[in-house]
């Protein structure tokens, strides 16, 4: 049954591409029909969504919508029958894409937008002989589908600028990026990138200058590296010094017309240089299987998408919009309910979290209870802003539970429970869920400090009165199973331990700042160590 409400794509040829569309439209939470003439297509398909699902919802830090409901057609206008977005994703035959072009607009309505993944063919030749040109549009993306972000739209004429909009919004709306041409031409942009290096590179085999292997390295360890952050012309910038670009092209022109290149000419595929190409390729590459290789990739990409999102650069930028528009702004303390545990996050576990045993590893549970940490602290006012104008808390003390297993891909909430706010000091207790799954709770103690002198300080009146408000709430709360003592407990202990090893404690090597720990807001100023250091963990926020 499809799920109520959701949107629909209609997805006309699921291989490569294909499947890669459907597994990016369900993960984002549309239905998705799928006609395919391949009567293994469901297997094929299946095997994209299940790879997507471990790699792409992790890709963002905020919950994704429920995964939409994917189905099989083996009738063309079922398939296409009220669906907001088909994508054609058929082998690349002029003839054949207009035949189920013919087809797709005998059954689809009007306003629906039909994309053709094709990767060279113009927009004015797949609609020649259409009934509704305009609506007919190049959607290239690029495989993973469901991983990289790009994709190549060319309109034509016909297109109109309501459905243009909807273009974009709705790419975006699936994490997409739309990059849209400005006038249509064989090939796209990345194609006719692609194409001038792809002829160097069989150039380079069939005139016997490098193997395959080689020509890889030449591109991995080097400029590929910078072409996935910065691009070419950013990269070039840097690399005419102070002067930039200008001095760039001063420096490198000249080069361009000498005879360097090939580009102009394409060598002949002869069996021979297949077979050269085809035996270097297995000597490269052959100890893997291609679907080896297609979870290599992926978690790679994870891996570099990741850190670009880390950096706030290139695709990395774009996630991080992605993150605020699915996530909405985020809930303020007036409108929650503080009668139980208070939500803390959402999110699915990125794959470059998991582990060799193929779950989440552990320092990863650590960042997921500090993100819950820091949206805790934004709830009771300690936000960026907060922290910018020189006050914050800092962790003094962490205790992890690693209860069940999560594996990447697993959507987890977290939900925080206030067991003590006292003087400068917050005790907070995190529970991590996987469905109904408890799988990991963490313990923190926080100290509020100031940030010029690098000391505990009290909290501000409107800081306190939102952690009193949550305490009394929370004060109605069991103690959560594998919570430390209670408050009242604890103090006894405190008080026990203050008597007996006081001293010892305060300097033993290794242990939570005791100054930091032990000092309440009765102990008045004075009480610390005056050369006392701060405590050594990192900012919670
Ligand atoms: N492979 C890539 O890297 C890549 C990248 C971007 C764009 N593209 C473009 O995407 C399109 C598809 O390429 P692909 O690599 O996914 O090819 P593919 O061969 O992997 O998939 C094509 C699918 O279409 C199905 N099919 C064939 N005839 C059909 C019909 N009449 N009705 C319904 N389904 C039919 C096939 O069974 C197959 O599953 C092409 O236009 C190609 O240029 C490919």
């Amino acid at each position: 049954m499809a799920v109520t409400g959701a949107r629909t794509a209609a997805i006309i040829g699921g291989g490569v591409i294909g499947g890669g569309w459907a597994a990016r439209f369900a993960l984002m939470g549309w239905n998705v029909r799928i006609h395919d003439t391949d009567p293994d297509a469901a297997r094929k398909i299946g095997a994209v969504i299940k790879r997507a699902r471990a790699a792409m919802p992790g890709l963002w830090d905020v919950a994704l919508p429920d995964e939409g409901k994917v189905s099989f057609h083996d009738d063309l206008a079922e398939t296409v029958s009220g669906a907001e977005w088909i994508q054609e994703s058929v082998p690349e035959r002029l003839d054949l894409k207009h035949e189920i072009y013919a087809a797709i607009q005998a059954a689809c309505t009007e306003t629906a937008i039909i994309g053709s993944s094709t990767s060279g063919f113009r927009p004015s030749e797949l609609s020649e002989g259409a009934a509704r040109p305009g609506q007919i549009i190049v959607a290239h993306p690029f495989n993973p589908v469901y991983l990289l972000p790009l994709v190549e739209i060319v309109t034509g004429p016909g297109t109109g600028d309501a459905r243009i909009e909807r273009i974009r919004t709705t790419l975006r709306d699936i994490g997409s990026h739309p990059l849209f041409l400005r006038r249509e031409i064989d090939a796209h942009i990345a194609d006719r990138l692609l194409e001038a290096v792809w002829r160097e590179a069989l150039w380079l085999v069939s005139d016997g200058v490098a193997d395959t292997a080689e020509i890889d390295d030449a591109i991995r360890y080097g400029f590929g590296l910078r072409w996935a952050q910065m691009g070419l012309f950013e990269t070039y910038r840097i690399a005419g010094g102070e002067a930039g670009m200008r001095q760039f092209l001063t420096q490198f022109g000249p080069a361009l017309k000498w005879p360097w290149s090939k580009l102009t000419d394409v060598p002949d595929l002869t069996d021979e240089l297949v077979e050269t190409i085809a035996s270097q390729s297995e000597a490269q590459s052959g100890a893997y299987s291609i679907a080896d290789l297609e979870r290599i990739r992926d978690a790679n990409l994870v891996s570099i998408l990741r850190g670009l999102k880390a950096r706030d650069w290139g695709a990395g930028r774009l996630l991080n919009a992605a993150d605020r528009r699915v996530g909405g702004a985020p809930k303020g303390l007036d409108a929650m309910s503080l009668t139980g545990p208070l939500p803390t996050g959402a999110r699915a576990v990125p794959l470059d979290w998991s582990d060799h045993n193929g779950h989440m590893t552990e320092h990863r549970y650590l960042q997921a209870f500090g993100d819950a940490t820091d949206r805790f602290l934004a709830l009771i006012g300690c936000d960026a802003d907060y922290i910018a104008r020189g006050q914050s808390f800092f962790t003094a003390e962490t205790h992890i539970r690693h209860l069940s297993e999560v594996r990447a891909g697993a959507r987890i909430t977290l939900d925080t429970q206030l067991l003590l706010a006292e003087g400068r000091r917050v005790r907070i207790f995190h529970r991590m869920w996987a469905d109904s799954r408890l799988v990991a709770t963490a313990e923190h103690m926080l100290v509020h400090v100031d940030l010029e002198s690098r000391r505990a300080a009290a909290p501000p009146p409107d800081l306190r009165d939102r952690l009193a408000r949550i305490a009394k709430a929370h004060a109605h709360l069991p103690q959560p199973e594998g919570a430390g003592p209670r408050s009242d407990d604890r103090s006894r202990a405190k008080a026990r331990r203050r008597r007996t090893s006081r001293s010892r404690a305060i300097f033993r090597a290794g242990c939570p700042p005791p100054w930091c720990l032990e000092r309440t807001a009765s102990d008045g100023p004075g009480r610390d160590r005056p050369d006392a250091p701060a405590p050594r963990a990192a900012p919670a926020a």
